[in-house]
């Protein structure tokens, strides 16, 4: 031991006793891949959220005559403003595109089953916070998207019987649209208290994972055979294996993002909207109120139902039945390596009807309906409409599949090895 390290224990012994619970003995499975890079990448650009967002915080301007303004100072003449703010734009998006990676990682292995229902639990809080993070956050510039966008998601509400009305002059704390008052909570919210939900979430996610260890590829429970050691055979410490592992996944995924901020950072529109570089108008609306891509299945789904009561509860459903999916999967089988082929199946086009819904949400479906019926406008709204309300069925039909499916026993696995397997 180092003179530090042991000057360090004897005043903190708990840090040191947390290190090698958490990095040197932590015994993760051997067999881990590509899938497993995901984790701790939405480690990664949850730091930089945080520390992008602080410094965005010592300009930006909090007033709905003041937030665009700041933010296109921002952009302009503070030093290298642009490269923080883009980091913070891209990073949002990165940030979903990793969570959805890695919670289908977590479906594809049957993360979420016994003994991890509780990981998965609290991971899909951390989704939920994510979600009101980063809505609160397209709200802040206060473009003209930001606006409309929070008034038609706030009168989303109104939805609810009885206290609809009322609990949308609450969210907004104004009357008719969004104001200074919307702006204000919204800036508290994002920059200070779902922040905080947030690390609280990830530190109790992590806590739990590492009270019953990871899963892995094969869905086999490496604690079952142990050497003389007490430690698992198939396990090696998460520190140095897998804390070199992951910088290899980190530096290819900086590289990713650093292409994204200074080649595209707008990416054609899709991580940051044409309609949010217009100052908020409340007099003028957008031709199309979409929301940012990672919203955009889940507003498919919201809109493929006329009834905006029946639309809000198939939207607040297609995200519950994700959080009951332990409970839903009743096979015996963990990973897809080992599952029937008919869960192949279902989960292959329930991926595919989940990016699809994705482009309806994002009005990119209608355009590729253009090429099928030209300028025939009607056609291509009832097809978009259509095809949304198919996806919509499908989404739902995968999670009722995976109940009836295992529960009635009609799948058929194949032998789940004793220890993993590793290919050279
Ligand atoms: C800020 C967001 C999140 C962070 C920082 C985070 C971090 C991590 C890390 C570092 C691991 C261990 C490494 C790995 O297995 O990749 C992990 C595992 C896991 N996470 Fe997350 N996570 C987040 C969100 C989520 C969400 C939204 C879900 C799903 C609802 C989820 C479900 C899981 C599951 C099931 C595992 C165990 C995987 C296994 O052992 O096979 N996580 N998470």
């Amino acid at each position: 031991m180092s003179a530090f390290t042991q000057w360090f224990n004897e005043r903190a012994p708990g840090l040191g006793v947390a290190y090698k619970k958490h990095m040197t003995e932590y015994y993760a499975p051997k067999n881990f891949n590509f899938m497993y890079y995901f984790g701790s990448l939405a480690l990664l650009v949850l730091v930089n959220q945080i520390v992008t967002g602080i410094f965005l915080t010592m300009f930006y301007n909090p007033s709905a005559a003041g937030a665009f303004d700041s933010v296109q100072y921002i952009m302009r003449d503070v030093q290298w403003g642009w490269l923080v703010r883009y980091m913070h734009e891209t990073g949002a998006s990165m940030f979903f595109i990793v969570i959805y990676l890695h919670m289908f990682r977590g479906l594809m292995y049957g993360s979420y089953k016994r003994p991890r229902e509780l990981v998965w639990l609290l991971g899909m809080f951390i989704f939920l916070a994510l979600m009101a993070e980063a809505f609160m956050g397209y709200v802040l510039p206060w473009g003209n998207m930001s606006f409309w966008g929070a008034k038609v998601i706030i009168t989303l509400f109104s939805a609810i019987p009885w206290i609809g009305e009322t609990l949308v002059h609450w969210i907004m704390g104004t009357l008719s649209v969004p104001g200074d008052p919307t702006l204000n909570r919204f800036f508290a919210l994002h920059v200070v208290a779902l922040p905080l939900v947030l690390l609280l979430l990830v530190v109790l996610h992590l806590g739990a994972l590492h009270e019953v260890g990871s899963n892995n590829p094969d869905g086999v429970e490496i604690k079952k055979h142990k050497g003389p050691d007490g430690h698992p055979l198939d396990g090696i410490p998460f520190h140095p294996y897998y804390t070199l592992k992951d910088l290899v996944g980190v530096g290819v995924f900086l590289i990713i993002c650093a292409i994204v901020i200074f080649f595209a950072p707008t990416v054609g529109g899709f991580f940051l909207e044409p309609d949010n570089l217009l100052k908020a108008n409340p007099l003028v609306t957008p031709a199309t109120i979409k929301p940012v891509w990672y919203f955009s299945p889940f507003y498919a789904i919201l809109r493929a139902i006329p009834d905006k009561g029946m639309g809000v509860l198939a939207l607040l459903l297609s995200i519950a039945s994700l959080f009951l999916v332990p409970w839903l999967d009743r096979g015996k089988v963990k990973s897809i390596r080992y599952r029937g082929t008919s869960y192949k199946v279902a989960i292959t086009i329930f991926a595919i009807a989940f990016v699809l819904l994705g482009t309806i949400g994002a009005d990119v479906m209608p355009t590729w309906l253009g090429y099928l019926y030209g300028n025939n406008a009607e056609a291509i709204v009832s097809s978009n409409l259509m095809i949304a309300r198919i996806l919509t069925i499908v989404y739902f039909a995968f999670f009722i599949f995976l109940w009836v499916y295992t529960f009635f026993g009609l799948e058929k696995t194949r032998p789940v090895p004793e220890r993993v397997t590793t290919h050279a």
